[in-house]
């Protein structure tokens, strides 16, 4: 694949590009068939040409978004095929978004979107400008962990720790909707994030430590 990574890391402020993502939550999101369904009840880059008249897109060609990730805005050229997670990884060295499956069933890639957390691997990067993301590096305070980290390290949450980035992003977004959550809605609120290792158990301990940490 073409890098053009020179390109994209201008990182100069630009004018916000409005895309809603009104109505799509994480779980709303786990039932919609594939990447390009969700795009097409999305996107109005995408669907504002009648399919008859659309113009065809050839591999390759880029397309100029603006992103907002953790505050600060980056311009890109992209092309619209990519993947949010890509973007993060490749293109921008955000690495603390995870692979894994790639196909919207572990979690592992989970970002916030606009305070809602969303599988990076399952939203092209078109559908996520004008809104705000937030990944892992932006839950850290300068040098030190942000609460939910440290809610993890604390409840040695986490075995292999593959799954962690993505279960701690849950953990945050679901947080932010309901800081003070009973055990039952933490495990309704992590069911989209797997763990081969089979650290639940720590994971919801983890959940209701960084709830506390959180409110104090
Ligand atoms: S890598 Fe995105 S859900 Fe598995
Ligand atoms: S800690 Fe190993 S997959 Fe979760």
């Amino acid at each position: 694949m073409k890098n053009e990574k020179d390109d994209n890391e201008d990182k100069k402020d630009g004018a916000e590009n409005n895309v809603p993502l009104q109505g799509l939550t994480r779980r709303g999101f786990l039932t919609t068939i594939g990447t390009g369904a969700v795009t097409l009840a999305v996107s109005d880059k995408l669907h504002a040409t009648p399919a008859a008249d659309a113009e065809m897109i050839e591999r390759g060609e880029m397309t100029k978004v603006v992103l907002n990730i953790n505050g600060r805005k980056y311009r890109l050229l992209v092309e619209p095929r990519w993947s949010l997670l890509y973007v993060l990884r490749e293109q921008l060295g955000l690495t603390g978004t995870k692979v894994g499956c790639e196909r919207g069933e572990c979690g592992t890639c989970t970002v916030i979107i606009d305070d809602v957390p969303r599988y990076a691997c399952m939203t092209l990067v078109v559908e996520a400008e004008g809104t705000k993301i937030t990944t892992l590096e932006g839950l850290m305070k300068g040098e030190e962990l942000g609460p939910v980290q440290n809610a993890f390290v604390e409840q040695d949450a986490f075995q292999c720790g593959y799954c962690t980035p993505g279960q701690i992003m849950a953990v945050e977004g679901f947080l932010r909707k309901n800081p003070d959550p009973s055990t039952e809605e933490i495990r309704n609120g992590m069911s989209g994030n797997l763990c081969r290792c089979g650290a639940y158990k720590h994971i919801v301990n983890a959940a209701k430590k960084a709830a506390e940490l959180k409110r104090l």
